[in-house]
């Protein structure tokens, strides 16, 4: 069995705001979970001889993964969040009022829905294709940092949940999910590692 750990970046100055999207740096809460998964991610991994850290292209995660050392780390375009397109930077609260039809059509469907200018669910789930391909050759250790919808679609995958669940899946900021992929399936652990 090898481990695939999940996590979200450490909290962004725009999740401290409530604003989606956008390319922030972290938060101070989000500069301490760097720390700790650092910690964590070291003492799980040191009798590995190889394993690598994954991010998306966005500031809040390879901020997050920079104090991991002594691991190779690899930025993947495909890891980065939903495109928001036309609300990129908005609240939930600014998109509810300025552009109520979208609100409504996001809530109906939101697997299906795509932002203007920007993309849906099913859109993410097509762009993973070529990281979880990828994921499954490693025979190492691999540590996912990224973003909220993304690892919804990725954990759905590995935990075969789905696909209509996906855009609801629980994934907390600051927990660690991990993934063990064995012979006789797949095991989930989560570590909290603050609040
Ligand atoms: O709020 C953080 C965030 O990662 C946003 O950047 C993104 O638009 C959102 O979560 C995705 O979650 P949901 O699909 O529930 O809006």
């Amino acid at each position: 069995p090898r481990p695939i750990l999940l996590t979200r970046h450490g909290e962004s100055r725009d999740n401290v705001r409530g604003r989606i999207g956008g390319d922030t740096a972290l938060s101070e809460a989000g500069d301490l979970y760097a720390k700790k998964l650092a910690n964590f991610v070291e003492k799980r991994l040191k009798s590995e001889r190889t394993a690598s850290i994954w991010t998306s292209t966005l500031q809040r995660t390879i901020l997050t993964a920079s104090p991991i050392v002594g691991f190779p780390k690899i930025q993947w375009r495909a890891l980065d969040e939903i495109n928001a397109g036309v609300c990129d930077g908005m609240t939930y609260e600014e998109i509810k009022k300025n552009m109520p039809e979208e609100y409504e059509s996001r809530k109906k469907d939101k697997l299906r829905y795509r932002y203007p200018r920007g993309e849906s669910y099913l859109d993410v789930i097509q762009r993973l294709e070529p990281v979880i391909i990828e994921l499954e050759r490693q025979r190492a250790p691999v540590v996912v940092i990224s973003h909220q919808a993304v690892l919804r679609a990725l954990y759905a995958y590995f935990a075969d949940r789905p696909l209509k669940e996906i855009p609801h899946i629980e994934v907390p900021l600051h927990t660690i999910i991990e993934i063990q992929m064995g012979v006789t399936g797949v095991q989930e652990k989560r570590y909290k590692l603050m609040d």
